[in-house]
Parts: structure tokens; sequence; C-alpha cells
């Protein structure tokens, strides 16, 4: 039988690290609130100024994932890129990216899914893998989120929260008779929560795209209801891993490392009491990193997998939520 498995990994972010200390300059917040209510320490922004896009950040971690893999990127049969921060509205940082790499004619599709962009492309490419259309898939999320976040107290819960960095993954088939790679996923969408987080322009249901007055309605920034988003992240999580547990006849002690979506640690330490995991079986870094939606899990991944702490017939969960709503979860076996 066919698998998907993750050949290789690799990260990347910007050079401009900016601490919470750094943000109470602009807006009336202050380190301990943020490091109580988020976990965030710091995060990396893109210089102001700086000629970079989002695809460039993909760039420079799809080099390190491809080197690692030990690919040319005209070998790949497909790129799958994930962001909510796309270099332009049309085309596809997908795109971008490939010509940047000089992946000569092969086909790049760009997804939203925000920050659930990992779970929905690693599906993607398993589907993509087992229907045998695919071998040699470059799996992307990248943000750069910095330049869309206002710097004021109006709108601090998404300035102190979104940051920039890029993940991506190599997924390749693996003809192989184990139960390996890619076991089983689970995806769920519900639009009735798409009021609560959100990101306006350019897109609109009516009138013009762009107008200063929808400028000066802020609509350009994103907006989030962070306590129902928050609270839906702790009722759904466990619910979906329960599910994606049954669908791949595994129990909670079959998963030797859970890897979530960093958006809040307080909603990652509530997952895992409530599911009774011991606290070395969970990695989070987005003390370090904030939140980079579509770019967090990989960048968790790859630290996970340089520090060695998981290794060849671990079990690792992924499980994310976000802007949709959407969330699910993957459970992946290490070759
Ligand atoms: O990745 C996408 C998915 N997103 C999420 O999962 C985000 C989920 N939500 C969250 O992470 C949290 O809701 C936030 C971090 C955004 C906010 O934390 P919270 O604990 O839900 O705070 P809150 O909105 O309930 O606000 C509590 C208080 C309020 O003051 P009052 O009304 O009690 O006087 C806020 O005005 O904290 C105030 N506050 C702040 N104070 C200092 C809100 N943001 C800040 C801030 N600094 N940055």
């Amino acid at each position: 039988m066919i698998r998907s498995i993750i050949k290789s990994t690799g990260r990347y972010v910007p050079d401009r690290h900016v601490t919470n200390h750094e943000l109470t300059e602009f807006m009336d917040t202050t380190n301990e609130w943020i490091v109580q209510r988020t976990g965030i320490e710091a995060r990396y922004w893109v210089k102001d100024g700086d000629d970079v896009g989002t695809s460039d950040l993909a760039f420079n971690a799809a080099k390190i994932a491809l080197e690692r893999a030990n690919w040319k990127p005209e070998e790949l049969d497909l790129i799958v890129f994930a962001t909510m921060t796309p270099d332009v509205y049309v085309p596809g940082s997908g795109a971008i990216l490939q010509d940047k790499l000089g992946a000569k004619n092969v086909p790049a599709i760009d997804i939203r899914q925000q920050c659930t962009g990992f779970i929905h492309g690693l599906e993607i490419c398993d589907a993509y893998i087992r229907s045998e259309k695919a071998k040699k898939i470059l799996l992307v999320g990248a943000e750069y989120q910095s330049r869309y976040v206002e710097l004021t107290t109006a709108n601090r819960d998404t300035a102190i929260i979104f940051a920039d960095g890029a993940g991506v993954a190599c997924i390749e088939a693996l003809e192989t008779t184990d139960d390996v790679g890619i076991i089983a996923s689970i995806l769920y969408a519900d639009g009735k929560y798409s009021q609560s987080l959100k990101f306006g322009l350019p897109a609109r249901k009516s009138g013009r795209a762009i107008s200063s007055a929808l400028v000066e309605n802020k609509e350009h920034f994103p907006y989030m209801d962070g306590k129902k988003v928050f609270k839906l992240a702790v009722t759904r999580l466990p619910k979906s891993a329960e599910a994606l547990l049954q669908k791949a006849k595994m129990s909670i002690e079959d998963i030797d490392m859970f890897i979530l979506h960093q958006a809040n640690l307080r909603i990652n330490e509530a997952f895992r009491e409530r599911m009774n995991i011991p606290e070395e079986n969970m990695y989070n870094n987005i003390q370090r990193y904030g939140n980079t939606t579509a770019a967090t899990i990989r960048i968790a991944f790859d630290e996970v997998l340089e520090k060695q702490m998981v290794t060849a017939g671990d079990t690792i969960m992924f499980l994310g939520l976000g802007a949709g709503l959407t969330w699910g979860g993957v459970i992946y076996k290490m070759v």
C-alpha cells in the first residue's frame, strides 16, 4: 500500500525579535498580562521597510526542507501553500514560491484554512499520494501577519498574538506493508462562527472592495472575538481528539507526542489537563514564536525533530482550530 510520510521539515522566521516589553510602547498592555493570558514572551516580525513577502519566508524554510530531503525543486509533483496573508491577493503565493524555487512547471495550489492549514494540507497531500497523483509534495505554511496588526490599545488582542514565520514539510509517497505515515485524519468546519475571527478586506459581499470608509472602519485589520474562539477551542479540540482516536482505533496512551496549533498556551494546557496527558508528551513553542497561524504546527514539529523528541515508531497527534471556524487533526506514525 502507499502511505504519505513526512520526509523532512524546515522552518524560518524573520530577524526582528519583538518582546512583549517592546509592545508596551505602543499600547496599554504589560509583559505580565501577555505572558499570563497567552504564554507568549516574544515573537518574530519582518522588519519595517524590508522588501519581503510571505513567499520569501516560505522560500527560506523550503530550501532547508528540500535540502534535508535531498530533493531538487524540479522533482516536485506539487506545491501546497497554506496562508491567510499571501504576498498579493491574486495570484497565490504557491505560484510565486514555485518561481523563486525554480520548480519549473510544478503545479502550485494555495489553500487558506488559517490555523488549520497544516491539518488540511496534510489531508490534501495524503489524497494526492494515495491516489497516485503525486509522489513528492512540498507542503508550506507561511504568514506575514505583522503588516496587518494595528499597534493600538483598541486592537491589542490581535497585536500581541499574531506573528510572522514559515514552516515547510516534504511529503513523500512510501510503498510499504507497515501502518506508518498519515494514519487517520478528521476535519470539521462550522461557518456559523465565520464572524468570530475574520479579516474583511479586500473581499466584500457588496459594494466596492476597497474604499476610504472601509479603511476608516479598520476593516483591513483582523478582528477576533478572542473569548468566543477560546471557548470553542477548549471544548472542540478534546472532542475532535477523541473522534480521531476512535477513527484510528487507538487510545490516548498510543500517542507519544501532541503538537497543537499555537494560539494560546492556556488553550493547549486546558486540553492537556482535560485529556490527562503528561507534560512531556506535549510540545509548545508559542512562548518564543507567538501565533504564526498556518505555520505554527510545522515550526513546532521541526523543533521536535531537531531536539530528537520523537523517533521512528513514535505516534504524533497534530491538532488545530481557527478561523472559519475550522478544526481537526491528524495522527501520524514516524518511519
Ligand atoms: O489562532 C487563531 C485562534 N485564536 C485563538 O484561539 C485565540 C483565542 N483567544 C485568546 O487567546 C484570548 O481570548 C486573548 C488572548 C485574545 C484575550 O485573553 P482573555 O483572557 O480572553 O482576555 P479578555 O478578552 O477576556 O480580556 C480580559 C481583560 C479585559 O479588561 P476588563 O474588561 O476585564 O477590564 C481586556 O480589556 O483584559 C483586557 N485586555 C488586555 N489587557 C492588557 C485584553 N487584551 C489585553 C492586553 N493587555 N493585550
